[in-house]
């Protein structure tokens, strides 16, 4: 039975009424037409589905959409201020940290979520929070460093 539900999603209040089993990914995907966030494993393995709900890094892949209510919801589409990168998208661009692309919205929202927690992460911090994430272009190195960066200008950002 479809249920009616109110969330955020990116800043604007949603009204959605839907079975509240579908994932959260499809809704996003197929009724908002929100489609960076990605599908990929479907099982809750590989990150590629990441968005922010209340600012914490969760898979939507196995987020029933009825268990979002009344929340606020961010996906990559929700970052930029207009032509402005958020830091965190503006560091992968310069570090090239994007081959085919496919898990890079799922890597920048998990790194967002990170660095909204911990401006200053240690570097094995920021490692084993994106080990969650898989990158079949096997391109680790380039987005640790991103992060790295992302970090760094956080901290020039915030530290006076
Ligand atoms: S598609 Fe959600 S974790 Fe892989
Ligand atoms: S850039 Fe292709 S999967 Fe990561």
């Amino acid at each position: 039975m479809d249920v009616t539900m109110s969330l955020t999603v990116n800043g604007e209040k949603k009204t959605i009424t839907t079975d509240p089993s579908r994932r959260l990914l499809d809704v996003l995907r197929e009724d908002l037409q929100l489609t960076g966030t990605k599908y990929g494993c479907g099982q809750s393995q590989c990150g590629a589905c990441t968005v922010l709900i209340n600012g914490r890094a969760v898979h939507s892949c196995v987020t029933p959409v009825g268990s979002v209510n009344n929340t606020e919801v961010i996906t990559v589409e929700g970052l930029a201020r207009g032509d402005v990168l958020h830091p965190v998208q503006a560091a992968f661009l310069a570090e090239g940290a994007i081959q085919c692309g496919y898990c890079t919205p799922g890597m920048i929202m998990r790194a967002v979520a990170l660095l909204d927690s911990d401006p200053n992460p240690s570097d094995s911090t920021i490692k084993a929070w994106m080990n969650a994430n898989i990158c079949r272009c096997n391109g680790y190195t380039k987005i640790l460093n991103a992060v790295r960066r992302a970090a760094r200008q956080n901290l020039e950002v915030t530290v006076p």
